[in-house]
């Protein structure tokens, strides 16, 4: 009998094995699957949003929810509060810019403890020579600490920096100043009239398994409260910073001379996820930009081409909530996908960039989410993707209200990306 029983319990467990075994990775287009896309316009009861007020009131509001439940989860730290301080300015790229660091701490009650969660916020500003003109700004989090972004002498080196691959933390060193800048082109983002600001994504919420302890998240969960498989992850969290970072230019709007209704927001790979999704859950944001954002961004799950929602969810457990990973092993069962997830922002301006080496990320299942967006954005009065209708060549950036271009080469946010992100937000909001 007992060896029955161990034989049982050895089969049922190979089973689970298996069930959970990650597929391997598919980079042939030909064995993409066949599969149907859920219609935007078309809500669960079946009725067909046919007005902008239909999608606006009805379907939007739907699919959100869709969206929160099954997928990034529903945000949590709407009573946690910030304070922002002003700690530095001075100008700098020879007058042509002036660079602001502000401290955001994060609290609940009254008013802030010793200890409580805070980031740096760094900010350059084009100077203007007629203080009235506000500048429209970039706002996106950075991987490695604000001192990483520029050789700038005078940012203030993060803290601690967390290692994403195991979980522990190093102080921020002088010899990484800079190490980052080809991410960020700051004095070409300035030439181009708009101000730039970033904060450590670290500092809002470590990046592993395990993270939500140490950043803003345990302000909400350090009662012993348990995460509900619909609540927000990483990602969301991030998303929430991102709108903080959104909050502070506001208050600092006449300080700095930004104009936080011109605000885009932007991010690479993961980061790219989540301006997607800070895009979508917080409309004040008046463009958004993703680069490379592959899988659980601008990439169709349903092609399950490089990244699947499998890997993603077997890799990062924390970056979505519990509930997507039911859809692990049935990706055609998601009431969703990410051409909806797109269609989200709109009638606002979206960018979505891949990179022609970057097939982990998918580069046309990125391309194909714009593309079935754009019924979204006609319906709400916009020219959506415009005349495109296949993907254009490389470095090539096409479209009007939706954009999209697929950089040569890897994975990576390089002056090339910004300089098209620069001329469609220009042309966007001016
Ligand atoms: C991994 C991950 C991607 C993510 C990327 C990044 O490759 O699988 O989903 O976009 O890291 O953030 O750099």
């Amino acid at each position: 009998m007992k060896q029955v029983l161990f034989l049982i319990c050895i089969m049922f467990s190979t089973v689970l094995w298996a069930a959970e075994k990650v597929a391997p990775v598919n980079y042939d287009e030909a064995k993409v699957p066949q599969f149907v896309l859920p219609d935007p316009l078309v809500m669960s009861d079946g009725r067909k949003a046919d007005s902008a007020k239909m999608w606006l009131e009805q379907r939007r509001p739907e699919l959100l929810k869709l969206f929160e439940e099954n997928m990034y989860g529903k945000p949590t730290l709407g009573g946690i509060n910030m304070k922002a301080e002003l700690f530095e300015s001075a100008p700098v790229f020879d007058g042509k810019a002036i660079r602001y660091q502000l401290q955001l701490v994060f609290f609940k009650g009254e008013k802030p403890l010793q200890d409580d969660p805070k980031t740096d916020f760094l900010i350059y500003t084009p100077a203007k020579k007629n203080s009235n003109e506000k500048s429209p700004i970039f706002l996106g989090l950075n991987f490695m600490g604000n001192h990483t972004i520029n050789t700038d002498p005078e940012i203030r080196i993060a803290k601690i920096i967390w290692d994403r691959g195991n979980g522990k933390q190093v102080p921020g060193k002088e010899e990484e100043r800079g190490k980052q800048s080809r991410r960020w082109p700051l004095e070409t983002i300035i030439a181009h009239g708009f101000a730039v600001g970033t904060v450590y994504y670290g500092e809002i919420e470590p990046d592993f398994n395990g993270g939500m302890k140490h950043g803003v998240r345990r302000l909400i969960y350090q009662d012993g409260r348990k995460l509900q498989p619909n609540e927000g992850n990483a990602i969301t969290t991030w998303a929430w910073g991102l709108g903080k970072m959104l909050d502070a230019v506001t208050e600092f709007q006449d300080k700095l001379n930004i104009d936080p209704k011109k605000a885009c927001v932007i991010g690479h790979s993961r980061l790219g996820k989540t301006a997607l999704w800070a895009g979508a859950i917080d409309s004040r944001f008046a463009v958004v930009v993703s680069n490379n954002s592959g899988c659980g961004g601008a990439a169709l799950s349903r092609r399950e081409f490089g990244e699947t929602v499998h890997r993603i969810n077997t890799a990062f457990p924390h970056w979505f909530c519990d509930n997507f990973k039911k859809y692990n092993l049935d990706v055609n069962s998601l009431p969703i996908d990410q051409h909806e997830f797109v269609a989200l922002i709109a009638p606002r301006p979206v960018y979505i960039a891949g990179a022609s080496e970057d097939l982990w990320a998918d580069p046309k299942g990125e391309f194909l989410s714009g593309f079935y967006a754009d019924p979204v954005y006609r319906l709400l009065g916009t020219d959506g993707f415009g005349n495109v209708t296949e993907m254009p060549p490389v470095n090539q950036s096409v479209g009007n209200r939706i954009g999209y271009h697929r950089r040569e080469g890897k994975h990576d946010i390089l002056e090339f990306d910004w300089l098209q992100f620069l001329k469609f937000a220009q042309k966007q909001i001016e």
